[in-house]
């Protein structure tokens, strides 16, 4: 084998390798949301080829079906981007957490300006996020339920990240005292209609 084949093989598995640890991740989030069967469907709504994706170019996903209180995954630039549509008892739930969260009106956060605002979204009902803590880039598992768990007797619902306890309301908004410094990252998106969004995608600004 030529030095030349044997570096593309190297770089072919490093991207399959890479490929695996996103799908597993991907999996493991939305079995954590009690919705192993939501992968089928929207895995077959990934439209871009594996080329366009490389380029950054925005993925269309079909929100149709997702249930109240679901989450999805999409990817992104490579990236895991969380889908939840929220129902209206978590939207109403945001507001009461405020005290506790670190930065409640998303002053130092990233997101497009539509998204600065209570429920950090075009729509108070979908929440489309970035899935990769602002700490190290772990990916944060969705826990919806009001329960207590050990990390947080009064939860309320959102994202807890394992690797270091970082903590997310159900709008991605950090909670005080943990090590993620600032909320979850909104990335730029677009409804095409009721059923469609497009991520990567702004009526104004066109792909960015
Ligand atoms: S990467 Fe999430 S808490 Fe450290």
């Amino acid at each position: 084998m030529t030095q030349e084949n044997q570096e593309n093989q190297e770089n072919q598995e490093q991207v399959d390798i890479r490929r695996r640890r996103f799908l597993l991740g991907a999996t493991c989030v939305v079995g954590a949301a009690g919705a192993a069967c939501a992968a089928i469907p929207f895995l077959s709504s990934w439209q871009p080829s594996a080329k366009a994706k490389a380029a950054g170019a925005p993925v269309r996903v079909n929100i149709s079906k997702l249930e109240p209180g679901q989450q999805i995954i999409a990817e992104w630039r490579g990236k895991p981007v969380f889908l939840v549509r929220r129902t209206p008892a978590m939207v109403e739930r945001l507001n009461q957490e405020n005290k506790r969260i670190l930065d409640p009106e998303s002053k130092n956060s990233d997101q497009p300006n539509y998204a600065r605002n209570a429920h950090r979204s075009r729509k108070p009902d979908l929440l489309v996020l970035v899935g990769l803590c602002t700490h190290l880039g772990c990916s944060p598992k969705y826990l919806p339920e009001v329960v207590p768990k050990d990390f947080d007797p009064g939860w309320q619902g959102g994202y807890h990240c394992p690797c270091h306890g970082s903590r997310f309301d159900l709008a991605g908004r950090v909670y005080k005292g943990v090590p993620a410094p600032v909320n979850l990252v909104v990335p730029p998106y677009m409804y095409e209609n009721d059923s469609v969004i497009t991520i990567g995608k702004d009526k104004d600004e066109e792909n960015v």
